[in-house]
């Protein structure tokens, strides 16, 4: 019992440690979203690829059973594209395949993710996340030439 205890209390000294010596913490600033109403909010009411004044690119993505919106982009080869991606329904995942890419979707938040791609082909965009009978036909794909 006093072994038990002591381990919970070393347990949450780390974690104390961690938190305000080492200063590591779950991410802030999230962009938050109402997930009933995603179909109406900019700029997710028209999800797809914009292109910045610096020459970059951001990807919106609606995760919806069973698809991505939009299905299919196309990107000059070089580009940094920053992906952000929110869900109106159920939990997705979102990895684009031979990346780095790999994030949650989750109802209520705004997710993303930076990938520069320096080699030219079509990637797969999947979901990772088991959302239900659908899951395995979510795909979407990125062309990079
Ligand atoms: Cu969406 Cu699995």
């Amino acid at each position: 019992m006093a072994f038990g205890i002591s381990m919970l209390a070393v347990f949450l000294g780390t974690i104390l440690f961690a938190a305000f010596a080492d200063n590591i913490n779950p991410p802030s600033g999230l962009q938050t979203i109402d997930p009933t109403k995603v179909a109406s909010t900019p700029p997710f009411e028209h999800p797809g690829l914009r292109r910045l004044a610096d020459g970059t690119y951001e990807a919106y993505y609606v995760a919806q059973v069973f698809s991505f919106r939009p299905s299919h982009i196309v990107v000059p080869l070089g580009s940094t594209v920053t992906f952000y991606a929110t869900s109106p329904d159920v939990v997705h995942g979102f990895e684009v395949a031979q990346t780095n890419v790999n994030m949650m979707v989750i109802p209520g938040w705004v997710n993303s993710a930076t990938h520069v791609f320096r080699t030219p082909g079509t990637y797969l965009l999947v979901c990772n996340e088991y959302c239900g009978i659908g899951h395995q036909t979510m795909a979407a794909t990125i062309e990079v030439k």
